[in-house]
């Protein structure tokens, strides 16, 4: 199946809310046991950078399970910023710097970062190339690297199905993002391909039906 981008940017207040208010702890919380598998807690860097937060859910997760990290948070929506900046308990607010910032970027918060982790950005990108180079730009040689994404279904009946499977109990709104999450997304293959194209080894491993974790050093 043809991919099919959505809007790079979630902007619009009600499918923000929608978000911001989804419960995502399961994929969530797997993202950061994948990352806790790759590096025990006191050996993640004391700052780390993290591209497309959205509202904050990864972040304060993130926060939690690495108790000496301060992390750099960016995102391009200045509406999902408020939601992030808004619910970060305040006992984050010490190691959580939030950023308005349009990828790809000229500058960030800091030059460069000993780890850059990033989850459900790369289907919003037009353009792949852009977390890649991101990556290669803001990430120290050597530094390690963790993004979490959906996959690409193989047909729309697929995709309506893990919609159902998946989302059936949420607003319209949240499902109706899912399913357009999913057509936009990449499939394993485009994405080893992409990596290959500008030379990053990264592995790259599906983790669950619909989502595949890539990692490894910058
Ligand atoms: C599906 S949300 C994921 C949010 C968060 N990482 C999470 O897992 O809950 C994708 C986020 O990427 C942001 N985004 C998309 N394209 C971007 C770009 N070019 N520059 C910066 N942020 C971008 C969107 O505004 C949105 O907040």
């Amino acid at each position: 199946m043809k991919r099919i981008t959505e809007p790079e940017l979630m902007e619009d207040e009600e499918q923000v809310s929608a978000y911001a208010n989804a419960d995502f702890s399961e994929a969530h919380d797997h993202f950061i046991a994948l990352i806790q598998q790759q590096v025990v807690t006191d050996q993640m860097p004391e700052i780390v950078l993290e591209l497309g937060c959205g509202s904050g859910d990864i972040t304060q997760r993130f926060a939690e399970a690495f108790p000496r990290c301060v992390i750099d948070a960016v995102d391009g929506s200045q509406t999902m910023l408020n939601f992030a900046a808004q619910r970060l308990p305040l006992h984050l607010q010490q190691r959580v710097n939030f950023y308005t910032l349009l990828l790809p970027a000229i500058q960030f918060p800091k030059s460069r970062y000993p780890v850059v982790f990033s989850n459900s950005l790369l289907h919003h990108l037009h353009d792949p190339y852009t977390l890649w180079e991101s990556l290669k730009q803001v990430g120290d040689p050597g530094g390690m690297v963790f993004i979490m994404d959906l996959i690409r279904p193989d047909s729309i009946s697929e995709a309506k199905q893990l919609v159902y499977d998946y989302a059936s109990g949420e607003p319209e709104v949240l499902q109706t993002d899912f399913y357009n999450s999913l057509l936009a997304a990449f499939s394993i293959s485009e994405i080893r391909q992409q990596l290959n194209r500008v030379g990053l080894e990264l592995s790259v491993e599906q983790v669950t039906d619909r989502h595949v974790f890539i990692t490894g050093k910058i």
